[in-house]
């Protein structure tokens, strides 16, 4: 009887270990935010926005399937601020708190099996418009992509920007009321200010590049495109989709979306574009060839 118990004690021992064996691999990363006000020039003219860290978009976080992920908070501006982990499917403590100013807290994020691309932000519309960044989640270390793999991978976060301060006052902001639209941060060179500054992305013939895209614009549908290029869609939303293609990409608030792309082209330049479905102005960004590969 005792030596039949010790033996499902050890098989069970066993079996443990096989698991911390398995699942082991299962990565911690801390990460400090600075909620700060940076100055930033944009259609020609100057003001202060809330941000992670002085950049927008914010930092990204880069974690495995299955990882932890701590991310203290520090606010340093003038406004209590809490931030939502788009798309992660376990609870985190203190989410629905906001962070005072002058204080800081922590975020333990569990990841599960989200994998692909979802995206942070402060809860706020107002806020929300600046302080965002996306969170890249890799296969697990024994896992590879359920694709060919690219040759690189390529955050393209679309976002809005306000001529007018934004404040609490604008808890929603209504679609259309942003004056432009920014790849990266860049608003492109359509919007006639000789200042500002447009994304390039450089690219080698025949490379496939996954594209982590990020609807951040408050409140707009995006549609996203590159000129003679097209996608496959293969992730949305933290989860892989079944396959499918497309010309034009069709990006709704808040939704991220993980494609594959080819410089399949000849050598040049093309145009990245991104409006919103409202009509209205188009954003570009710039594919460039490299012009020294094989
Ligand atoms: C934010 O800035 C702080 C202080 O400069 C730095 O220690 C930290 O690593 C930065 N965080 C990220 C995510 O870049
Ligand atoms: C605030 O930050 C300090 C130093 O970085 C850290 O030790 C402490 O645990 C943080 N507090 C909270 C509530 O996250
Ligand atoms: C934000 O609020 C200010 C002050 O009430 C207002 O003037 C401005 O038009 C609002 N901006 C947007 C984009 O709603
Ligand atoms: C988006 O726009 C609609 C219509 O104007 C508005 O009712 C809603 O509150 C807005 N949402 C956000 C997050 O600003
Ligand atoms: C725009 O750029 C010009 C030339 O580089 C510079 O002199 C000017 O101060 C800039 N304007 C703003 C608003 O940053």
């Amino acid at each position: 009887m005792g030596s039949q118990k010790q033996g499902i004690i050890l098989w069970l021992s066993g079996l443990l270990l096989l698991n911390i064996f398995l699942f082991s691999r299962a990565d911690v990363h801390s990460y400090e935010f600075f909620l700060q006000e940076s100055e930033f020039t944009k259609l020609c003219r100057t003001k202060n926005i809330l941000t992670v860290n002085g950049s927008f978009p914010g930092p990204e976080i880069r974690a495995r399937r299955g990882d932890t992920v701590f991310v203290n908070v520090h606010n340093q501006g003038s406004h209590a601020v809490s931030m939502e982990w788009e798309g992660v499917k376990e609870s985190i403590a203190g989410s629905d708190d906001l962070i005072q100013p002058r204080t800081n807290f922590t975020y333990e994020i569990k990841l599960s099996d989200e994998i692909g691309t979802l995206w942070w932000h402060a809860k706020s519309a107002w806020a929300s418009a600046t302080v965002h960044g996306s969170f890249v989640i890799l296969p697990a270390a024994n896992e590879d992509y359920p694709f060919p793999a690219p040759t690189s991978d390529q955050t393209i976060i679309l976002g809005s920007w306000f001529r007018q301060e934004l404040t609490e006052a604008n808890e929603t902001i209504a679609p259309g009321a942003a004056d432009a639209y920014t790849i990266n941060g860049h608003p492109g060179d359509t919007y006639g200010c000789r200042n500002d500054t447009i994304y390039h992305q450089q690219v080698d013939y025949q490379s496939v590049y996954l594209l982590r895209i990020v609807n951040a614009a408050v409140n707009e549908t995006m549609m996203l495109s590159i000129s003679y290029h097209s996608f496959t869609i293969i992730g949305q939303n933290g989860a892989y989709t079944r396959r499918s293609f497309a010309n034009s990409l069709r990006i709704a608030p808040g939704q991220t979306l993980d494609v594959l792309f080819c410089a399949n082209q000849n050598l040049g330049h093309y145009y990245m574009t991104a409006r919103p479905s409202s009509g209205g102005r188009v954003t570009t960004g710039i594919i460039q060839y490299t012009t020294t590969g094989s």
